[in-house]
């Protein structure tokens, strides 16, 4: 008896379609250490959720775009995630030893080839992005905004900056106001950028791709705050990390500042206004986009 609904259906074809791609991730005549390989796609075909590509697989959908030209953009957005990932879990930075269900890359294969691998899977997901022009045909114009945006929203003034921020956070010190920086950057804007690299690939109009911003600004910082309740209630089993690890490092949350029945009821006000800004969005197919906030609403891992 099969009762997925069609949103796992969904989910489970861009799961199988981008691990798959990702698994011969850079072209084969090229000499690269097996090593520097073989830590890349570690972390890479570890278990992760795929939630970027997804999103921007379901906007490129959603704007009536073909899936298989958003297809090198997804991958290099799940890339730069898993880049982020590596290093976040550096002793440096969060001290984890558990990642997507397996030892954290440092773990495994040590810091320095960690660091390595963050930084080529980085370079490379630049290499994917350029591909949606060479082997797709999508417009260079296009594509040299998507490669403009993910410097953006990946760099200093995103991802980067946030990181930093978060930290820079200190309990009793850093104010709410602080914290929503910290969780738009490091966590929000990598899923903008998904949104709107999938409408760009689809070449949506002017008001749609400010309409897929604001739903990724608003499922993103949702998306985080969920991340936030789920280090402190949630099961390292099903997360494939450990739980209290925001706890043990003394992190801003927002549980930590406005408590946990109030950052749920954040999480679903976030998810209201991303789903009413897509309705309005005017979008050939808006249906997936829509069953997604509410899918992350709900998400235990
Ligand atoms: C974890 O991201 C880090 C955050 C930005 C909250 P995900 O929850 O998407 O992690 P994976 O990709 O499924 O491992
Ligand atoms: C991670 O935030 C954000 C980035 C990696 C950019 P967290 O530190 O909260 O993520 P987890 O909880 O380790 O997955
Ligand atoms: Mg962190
Ligand atoms: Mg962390
Ligand atoms: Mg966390």
């Amino acid at each position: 008896m099969n009762n997925t609904s069609p949103l796992d259906q969904y989910m489970n074809e861009i799961n199988d379609l981008i691990s798959t791609e990702l698994s011969v991730m850079m072209p084969e005549e090229w000499d690269v250490p097996t090593s520097l390989k073989e830590s890349m796609l570690y972390s890479l075909m570890a278990g992760g959720k795929r939630m970027r590509p997804l999103l921007v697989i379901a906007a490129c959908e959603a704007g009536g775009g073909k899936r298989e030209a958003a297809l090198p953009v997804a991958c290099a957005v799940e890339m730069v995630h898993t880049y982020s990932l590596v290093h976040d879990d550096l002793p440096a930075m969060d001290n984890d030893d558990y990642r997507r269900g397996k030892l954290t890359n440092h773990k495994v294969y040590g810091e320095a080839a960690a660091i390595l691998a963050g930084d080529a899977l980085l370079t490379h997901a630049f290499y994917k992005v350029v591909q949606t022009s060479r082997k797709y045909g999508i417009p260079a114009e296009r594509v040299l905004s998507i490669v403009e945006d993910l410097a953006e929203y990946a760099g200093p003034r995103g991802m980067v900056g946030g990181q930093v921020a978060d930290m820079e956070g200190e309990q009793g010190l850093t104010s709410l106001k602080q914290l929503e920086y910290i969780h738009l950057h490091k966590t929000s804007d990598l899923i903008m950028f998904s949104l709107m690299a999938g409408g760009r690939v689809a070449g949506v109009t002017d008001a749609q791709l400010d309409a897929l911003r604001t739903y990724g600004h608003h499922i993103g910082l949702a998306f985080q705050i969920q991340d936030d309740i789920l280090d402190l209630t949630g099961d390292e089993a099903k997360l494939g990390k450990k739980t209290q690890s925001d706890v043990k490092q003394q992190k801003v949350t927002y549980p930590y500042f406005i408590g946990l029945e109030a950052s749920k009821q954040e999480v679903e006000r976030l998810t209201a206004e991303a789903k009413a800004v897509i309705m309005q969005g005017g979008f050939s197919d808006p249906q997936r986009l829509i069953e997604i906030a509410d899918f992350l609403m709900s998400r235990d891992h």
